[in-house]
């Protein structure tokens, strides 16, 4: 049976012609009445998901050590914005902000300002979050300005990403058209690229091959960058992905748990794409932040984790645990850490003020 946003996209497309990638995935996953995000409660074993501080209590409590760290650096503004963006359940948060009950002074500053479109999630985040009155905003550029610490785990991935197809000469872009039965299929719009970096341009490079861009998530890290110019902060990004330019086709659909097709009944499947952080990192510093680190890199999420502290919080747990629950903690370690489970999959850059040094976890001699 076709979906209520398929049938949509199908007439949009009879009507126009062929939609990019990026356009797809923005409807697939917000459209206002149908959109993936804006429907439902995604994650966990019921859902078609699950991220990292719905793993363990450990996550967050080690991203709330950095925020209060980066805060101590920054001279303890006062007050100052938290914001997360996409916080999902509000569980990172709601654990970060438990793990710096003690910091003095730090939540008496803080105003928590949370950017997300679903409704569904803003329920979860005002079910956990409710002792610190949050703010809620569609996108960071409602957010007021001044002293800045933000968090953002696996947001980025989640923003739409044009896709270019390597053809015999030059690219083209990867659309959504309809094939001769009028269901929805991938087409190419040939030539007259130009976004890509230079070095895709290589004639090495073989037809077919893929190459991705996220415009939108390339502006916000821009829009970062240049709070942390004008107003003392710091941003802490966590995803999976790479540091490019990359060839790769990273698009992937999940429906509990399971990959399915991309096409395959928009707006009831988590789409994600992998994110670059070397786009990223360069947008903020453009526009007047700094990247740690620099040069393009990304830090693994295990070195991050195991920097902050995370074998010594779990050891403090496994001591107030059951047998059971130590051997659940274990391997929520493991998961988060391990370099063949999220340990390198997953991975952080941090956007700070440019009077700031390298944060917890992002120091050269830290970093591997
Ligand atoms: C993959 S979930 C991650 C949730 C949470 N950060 C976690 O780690 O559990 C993506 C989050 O981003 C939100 N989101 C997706 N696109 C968004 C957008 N364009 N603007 C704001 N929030 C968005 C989703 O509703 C969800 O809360």
């Amino acid at each position: 049976m076709t979906g209520a946003l398929e049938s949509l996209l199908v007439r949009r497309i009879a009507l126009g012609g062929p939609i990019s990638v990026a356009t797809f995935m923005a409807d697939a996953l917000g459209h206002p009445d149908h959109g993936y995000y804006i429907t439902r409660d995604p994650l966990g074993r019921t859902g078609d998901f699950t991220t990292a501080p719905e793993i363990s209590q450990m996550f967050g409590e080690m991203v709330g050590i950095w925020l209060a760290d980066c805060w101590l650096r920054l001279g303890a503004p006062s007050p100052f914005t938290l914001v997360e963006l996409g916080p999902g359940r509000g569980t990172l948060m709601a654990d970060a902000l438990r793990a710096t009950a003690r910091v003095p002074g730090f939540h008496a500053a803080l105003r928590l300002a949370l950017v997300e479109t679903s409704p569904a999630l803003r329920q979860r985040q005002a079910a956990a979050l409710h002792g610190f009155s949050p703010n809620w905003y569609d996108r960071l550029g409602d957010v007021p300005d001044g002293p800045m610490l933000l968090v953002a785990n696996e947001f980025f991935d989640a923003l739409p990403i044009r896709q270019f197809i390597r053809l015999p000469r030059g690219w083209g872009e990867r659309m959504v058209g309809l094939d001769d039965s009028g269901k929805l299929t991938f087409t190419v719009a040939p030539g007259g690229v130009g976004l890509l970096d230079p070095s895709l341009y290589d004639p090495r490079i073989a037809p077919g091959a893929v190459a991705e861009l996220c415009p939108v998530g390339i502006g916000i890290a821009g829009e970062i960058g240049a709070r942390l110019a004008a107003h003392p902060g710091a941003a802490l990004i966590i995803d999976y992905g790479y540091c490019g330019p990359a060839i790769g086709d990273t698009l992937q659909a999940l429906r509990a748990h399971k990959p399915v097709p991309v096409l395959d009944g928009p707006g009831t499947a988590d789409l994600t794409a992998h994110v670059d952080f070397t786009a990223l990192g360069r947008a903020a510093t453009e526009a007047g932040g700094r990247c740690h680190p620099a040069a393009g890199g990304a830090v693994n999420q295990g070195d991050l984790l195991t920097a902050l502290g995370i074998a010594a919080r779990a050891t403090a747990l496994k001591a107030r645990a059951t047998p059971k629950q130590a051997a659940d903690i274990e391997t929520a370690l493991a998961r988060l850490t391990a370099p063949d489970q999220m340990g390198t999959l997953f991975k952080a850059i941090a956007l700070t003020s440019p009077g700031l040094d390298a944060p917890a976890g992002f120091a050269p001699r830290e970093t591997p």
